[in-house]
């Protein structure tokens, strides 16, 4: 008798790669940082060549017969699978293994279940999973249901049990996606309200495990937690982005993306995306040091593509410059635009060049205008001065007559309720096309 250590679960990896699925022992890493950050302790990996998937176990019988055989020896209580398996395959292999199977959707799921911050992004998690659930009990069901041919006689206890866990996943389907409409609704509040004060927004969007968290610490003030291990950040953390020639801008971290993403997953995850969708600006971060650096963005700008982030302005981040002995440096296109900056966010070199890109992306529009301001707007004249937002000023018995030189998005993020003169000078800016 073994008193086995509560460690997390012990898991056997099966990794299936198609020719043509990239380098396949990157992808055994990867599957394997992820299942640590799930929590597992993985105890050893058989890879499979499935070319021709099998119906009923997705890879071969041998293979099927190999797992098992592991799965003895080393006394694991799970099978994890670097791949979608459909209800069948899955339920067929924890038949035949008999452990619990998890696929490459439900690991994902999990990760996310467990980093979720926010109270969205909890709910999107939990609909998710349910939803995930949902298709194998339903689908379970039906299949049994085919095999019986005809209920009358054949209700047993077992049958009525899967009715009644349908019906209340159903009921709290419905109740989550109540909830998560609501709240969506309250953010979207949020955002019209951010969309008043127009100061820029930024996202850092970029591979899982580029250094996001790294770079949001680096160039932010305050500390979120950044760790070596997958999917660390899950809901976006928003914070102010300071230093930037063209004023207050703000920066939103967000999920790390992975390869392979299972497609309802994206959809569930809407939500926690949309704060690369609403961005002004994308941060594509990239690993420099990463050989397989340019197939990591194409998968990082496939899935902006389906969230509807496709065309947003992208400056792109090759972090990590540390470990290829790198220099700084600031890349533009023909035009002067700033396109790529090269830095590390731990050593902190070519953060200037950061701001001076950021600066000059998002502050292309400068305000100057004359503005006119009685005495009794004392306050606002005083924080127009903080802002650095007044070039020259003249008093007559009217007032000030101001000479505004300053980013627009200064100017907005001025806010306050006297500060109407402002906005209204923006719109008459924006109008003229300046
Ligand atoms: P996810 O949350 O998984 O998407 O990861 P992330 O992109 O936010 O990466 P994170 O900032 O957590 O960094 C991942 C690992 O890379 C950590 O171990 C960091 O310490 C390391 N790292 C980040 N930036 C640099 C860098 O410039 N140089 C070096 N050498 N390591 C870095």
């Amino acid at each position: 008798m073994f008193d086995r250590q509560k460690k997390g679960e012990r898991a056997v990896l099966l990794l299936p790669y198609a020719r043509g699925d990239g380098d396949a022992a990157r992808r055994a890493e990867e599957f394997t940082e992820l299942v640590k950050s799930a929590g597992a302790e993985v105890l050893g990996n058989i890879t499979a060549r499935v070319e021709d998937p099998n119906p009923r176990f997705y890879v071969g019988s041998g293979k099927a017969d190999e797992v098992a055989e592991a799965v003895r020896a080393l006394e694991a209580d799970l099978v994890l699978v670097d791949h979608l398996l459909s209800p069948v395959q899955e339920r067929n292999l924890e038949k035949h293994l008999g452990v619990r199977v998890v696929d490459r959707a439900g690991l994902i799921l999990d990760i996310f279940a467990q980093r979720a911050r926010s109270h969205e992004g909890k709910l999107e998690v939990e609909l998710a999973q349910l939803k995930h659930l949902a298709t194998r009990l339903v689908r379970g069901w039906t299949h049994l249901d085919a095999q019986r041919g005809g209920a009358i006689g054949n209700r047993g206890p077992g049958e009525t049990q899967l009715e009644t866990d349908r019906r209340l996943l159903g009921e709290r389907v419905k109740q989550l996606t109540k909830r998560l409409e609501k709240v969506q609704v309250q953010r979207g509040q949020q955002r019209r309200a951010r969309l008043r004060n127009t100061v820029p927004r930024v996202a850092l969007v970029g591979y899982t495990n580029a250094g996001k968290s790294s770079l949001f610490n680096a160039i932010t003030v305050g500390d979120v937690y950044a760790a070596d291990q997958l999917f660390a950040t899950l809901d976006p953390t928003v914070r102010k982005l300071d230093g930037l020639d063209c004023g207050p801008a703000v920066l939103a971290d967000t999920v790390g993306f992975v390869r392979d993403l299972p497609h309802d997953l994206v959809a569930a995850f809407r939500g926690t995306l949309a704060e690369a969708r609403d961005a002004d600006l994308l941060l594509h971060v990239s690993d420099a040091s990463d050989e397989e650096r340019d197939l990591l963005q194409r998968v990082v700008d496939q899935v902006l593509e389906e969230i509807g982030a496709g065309d947003l302005p992208q400056l792109r981040v090759m972090n990590k410059i540390d470990l290829i002995e790198a220099e700084p440096r600031l890349v533009r296109d023909g035009e002067g635009r700033p396109t790529q900056v090269w830095l590390s966010a731990a050593t902190g070199a070519g953060l200037d060049l950061l701001r001076e890109a950021l600066g000059e992306l998002l502050g292309g529009d400068r305000v100057q205008s004359e503005l006119h301001l009685p005495l009794t707007a004392g306050r606002l004249h005083a924080r127009l001065k903080a802002a650095g937002a007044i070039a020259g000023e003249s008093v007559d018995e009217h007032g000030w007559r101001l000479a505004i030189d300053a980013p627009r998005a200064v100017l907005a993020a001025l806010g306050g309720e006297d500060a109407g003169p402002v906005r209204a000078l923006i719109e008459r800016a924006e109008a003229s096309g300046g």
